[in-house]
């Protein structure tokens, strides 16, 4: 069965079953501090376990586009090892909101695998939760009894807290599962050894496929468990090992989800998928990593120095530098797969298709760099190897600097220095790795405590649209730790607050009592809640409170959050419609655009821009909010939906005359209110990526009024009325004609020089030879010092020169001279250059050196003269 085909069996299982199916969310989360990525099909339905907020269906089914690079799941140093870890891999998956358990759970597992994809069930095993003291939770006897209906009992196993009961992070939902195993060896090898022996062993023909969480608790941050207010359903099962088993193969690299791409990097790399385990290592480690990389760009995560961005950056390093170490690739080649795979999934992930030039033009660039990176960490590292002499370890700080700083990977490090001979201090790198860890951890650290839940009536709502102050009670709080310091987290029965998102950044303010003021330092989305960030926790935290929000930094940030909306607008009219929005700032101090385009933008774009902006601005349109849209019913209306953007059910429409805009920020009545809009820079992030950083209303006019009293000061220093550009011209003119002037007269100076320095020329054993200083320029002297080696035969001319600038040498020898007496100005100037503490280098016959000493010209002649002598 083709993978494509899989994947729909089993989402048409599940709509039959009356499960909604939705699309996958993004690879990359936001709105959860708990997670870069999307790890399980679950993530995005957390909320809806611990009951905050409610999913469009009791029942749903879906493929998830997961990563698990970072945190409590992290397979990447694994990768390539074996043939049935990934990366980036697609977990099929269906949920029961507080609606069937696992009666149905179970039973459908089975008859989707047994009689819908036909795996024989002798090959098959379950296994049941045993239960754990320490927990006090004890053996799933319920699922147990279930299994019994459908599994031989020898086929059923027990498995202990680590394999049989999930957890999607420290804390959270979480409960007993059942995890379904395959075993895909030979028949002949299946009669030998019982595949129930080898179920959780690491044996790459028996393996997991599906795993049936049985949500039921949730990890308090103090690890005890608690019973979840409704029972779920969590199921999920790894689409590339399914179709593996389907395929009849034996690795998930062989099944038809990899093939096209392996060969087409077989053709890329001229080395055959087979002919060697080190090759297939990389193979697999290209292929795999490819996937990742492409379908995070897709949904916008660039790769970066910080965050999430850094993990992809990681990943996609550890392909080339295996590209580059296995496959002897040293030119860009990953993104020359990428139509591999766009041919093969973007029927069903349309980004694929949408976002391939970005993707292609991020990961290109991105190979490009780090390749000359390689390259220069190789050169520093044979340097490093030189000067280190009789000692044969490569200290390991050194290692740790290259990777550290440069990226340069350790591994390539290793390989260089045993080429050599040598070897790495291992522990000193160690330690300093482990000190890097302890850095990265501490700066990412969150500690958070329980809420207190003083109100669960779960209706805390958003009322930031149309309120800046409102009165509030806090239905929850909690303590948080992380690199900052410690905060209280508070949730308000209703909140006027805008929560950070969209690129807007959340609202400031207080909270007031009769007796007490509290600063609300930042606010925040978490999932469904929106969180007040304080330092202090109130008195009173039960009784109610007015909120304010700072209207002054609230109205600013609003007035950039349109005019970013006209931006974008005047983007696609000017350059094309290929402008997307690939990310942005709004704040109240400026805001900053980053979008699709692949060349600079020339002044006239820039100005025809700001100026369409401004027109916009002038035409004073009214605001038409739409809130509670219907999806389609806002792309009818042209607004564009972002990819690695989720959508609610309802989406609200933000429209400005012909701009529309699917946003959840805040904005002007009208364009009016902005008043005036200056691009301050346009620049670029990455490949095909261009920013704009802009700044409107008070600001923008305070830049205008700046700029128009440092013209006033220009006028004054002119002595000119109004015409500055006039006096600027007439002052260019008669620089050009003073430049004119000088250099005829140094011309004058330098042919006078040259007399006397070719009278001056004395023949010493065979050699005309002239060592002189001089106050000409540099490039004076050294003009004189070639005409003088071509036209006197024999010539060798050393010349010193202390103009106003640094002093230098100029070393210039007959080309026939050099050549008969193996002299080499270039290795004479660098030796005598050290006079004048300086450097320098050339050719056989004509060499400089620049230097900072002065007071060493002297010595330097004379050096030379020794020689020739
Ligand atoms: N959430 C479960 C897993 O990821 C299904 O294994």
């Amino acid at each position: 069965m083709k993978s494509k085909q899989i994947r729909k069996e089993f989402l048409d299982f599940f709509q039959q079953r009356a499960h909604l199916i939705v699309d996958s969310a993004p690879i990359v989360l936001k709105d959860d501090p708990t997670l870069m990525f999307n790890n399980s099909g679950m993530a995005q339905f957390k909320e809806f376990f611990l009951g905050n907020g409610t999913p469009k269906s009791k029942r749903i089914a879906d493929t998830q586009k997961c990563l698990r690079v970072s945190g409590k799941h992290n397979d990447l140093d694994d990768v390539g090892k074996d043939t049935y870890h990934h990366t980036m891999f697609e977990m099929l998956g269906n949920w029961s909101f507080g609606d069937y358990f696992k009666k149905e759970a179970i039973a459908w597992a089975w008859e989707l695998l047994t009689v819908v994809y036909g795996i024989p069930k002798d090959q098959l095993y379950v296994t049941v939760f045993e239960g754990d003291r320490e927990d006090g939770t004890e053996l799933d006897q319920e699922a147990l009894d279930l299994w019994k209906e459908h599994v031989d009992e020898d086929h059923i196993l027990f498995g202990n807290k680590k394999d049989n009961f999930w957890e999607m992070g420290d804390i959270g939902p979480c409960g007993p599962c059942s995890e379904i195993h395959v075993d895909i060896r030979p028949a002949e090898e299946r009669t030998k050894i019982d595949g129930k022996t080898l179920v959780n062993m690491d044996h790459p023909q028996v393996v997991e496929i599906w795993n049936l969480v049985f949500m039921q608790y949730q990890r308090k941050a103090d690890g005890t468990l608690v019973q979840l207010p409704a029972k779920h359903i969590d199921t999920g099962m790894g689409f590339e090992r399914l179709a593996m088993v389907l395929q009849g193969k034996t690795s998930n690299y062989d099944t038809d989800v990899f093939q096209p791409i392996i060969h087409k990097l077989e053709e890329i790399s001229g080395v055959k998928y087979g002919a060697s385990e080190k090759t297939d290592i990389a193979i697999r480690v290209v292929v795999d990593h490819l996937r990742a990389v492409a379908f995070a760009i897709a949904d916008g995560q660039l790769p970066s120095n910080t965050g999430a961005g850094y993990v992809i950056r990681r990943i996609l390093r550890r392909a080339i530098s295996y590209g580059y170490r296995f496959l002897g690739l040293d030119e860009p080649f990953i993104y020359q797969l990428y139509p591999i795979l766009k041919a093969e999934m973007g029927d069903f992930f349309p980004e694929l298709i949408k976002q391939e030039a970005i993707v292609t033009g991020v990961i290109r660039e991105e190979e490009a760099s780090f390749l000359r990176t390689i390259e220069q960490g190789l050169n520093r590292l044979n340097q490093i190897i030189e000067q280190l002499g009789d000692s044969k370890v490569v200290p390991g700080d050194v290692v740790f600097e290259l990777y550290d700083t440069y990226g340069f990977p350790a591994d390539l490090s290793r390989i260089v220095v045993e080429d050599h001979g040598f070897t790495i201090d291992e522990a000193g790198f160690e330690t300093e790795m482990a000190k890097q860890k302890e850095r990265s951890k501490k700066a990412t650290e969150l500690v958070t405590d329980d809420w207190v839940i003083l109100d669960d009536s779960g209706n805390e709502k958003s009322i930031a649209y149309d309120n800046t102050e409102a009165e509030v009670k806090v239905t929850r709080y909690r303590k948080v730790k992380n690199k900052k310091g410690e905060f209280y987290q508070l949730v308000f029965d209703q909140t006027p607050f805008y929560a950070e998102s969209g690129g807007q950044i959340g609202d400031r303010g207080v909270m007031i009592s009769p007796n007490e003021t509290i600063e609300i330092v930042d606010t925040k989305k978490e999932n469904n809640l929106i969180i007040h960030f304080v330092e202090t926790l109130p008195e009173n935290i039960e009784g109610s409170f007015q909120a304010k929000v700072d209207v002054a930094k609230r109205n600013a940030t609003t007035k950039n959050h349109s005019a970013t909306h006209l931006l974008h607008e005047a983007l696609r009219e000017v350059l094309g419609p290929h402008v997307e929005q690939k990310g942005s700032y709004v704040g109240d101090d400026y805001l900053r655009f980053d979008f699709s385009h692949f060349a600079k933008m020339t002044e006239e774009e820039i100005a025809i821009v700001e100026q369409k902006v401004n027109e916009k601005i002038v035409e004073a349109l009214p605001l038409i909010e739409k809130r509670d849209c219907n999806m389609d019913e806002a792309l009818a209306e042209g607004a564009m939906a972002l990819f690695g953007e989720k959508y609610g059910d309802k989406v609200r429409v933000i429209r400005f005359g012909s701009s529309v805009e699917l946003c959840g920020g805040t904005h002007v009545k009208n364009t009016a209110d902005i008043r005036l809009f200056k691009i301050l820079s346009e620049s670029s992030t990455a490949a095909g990526i261009r920013r704009i950083e802009a700044i409107t209303a008070n600001k923008a006019i305070d830049v205008l009024k700046k700029a128009e009293q440092n013209y006033h000061e220009v006028l004054v220093a002119l002595k000119t009325k109004n015409d500055a550009v006039k006096a600027v011209q007439s002052l260019l003119d008669e620089n050009a004609a003073l430049k004119k002037q000088v250099e005829k007269f140094l011309a004058q100076q330098a042919a006078a020089e040259k007399a006397t320095w070719k009278a001056a020329i004395r023949e010493i054993n065979g050699v005309n030879f002239l060592a002189i200083k001089t106050n000409l320029d540099t490039n004076a002297a050294k003009q004189n010092a070639i005409d003088l080696s071509n036209e006197i035969q024999n010539a060798f001319i050393v010349v010193g020169t202390n103009d106003a600038v640094k002093p230098s040498l100029t070393i210039a020898i007959a080309k026939n001279l050099a050549t008969e007496r193996g002299l080499h100005a270039g290795n004479i100037v660098k030796e005598i250059a050290k006079h004048i503490n300086g450097g320098g280098g050339g050719q056989p016959f004509l060499a400089t050196a620049g230097g900072k000493d002065a007071n060493g010209l002297d010595a330097a002649l004379k050096q030379v003269e020794d020689f020739v002598k």
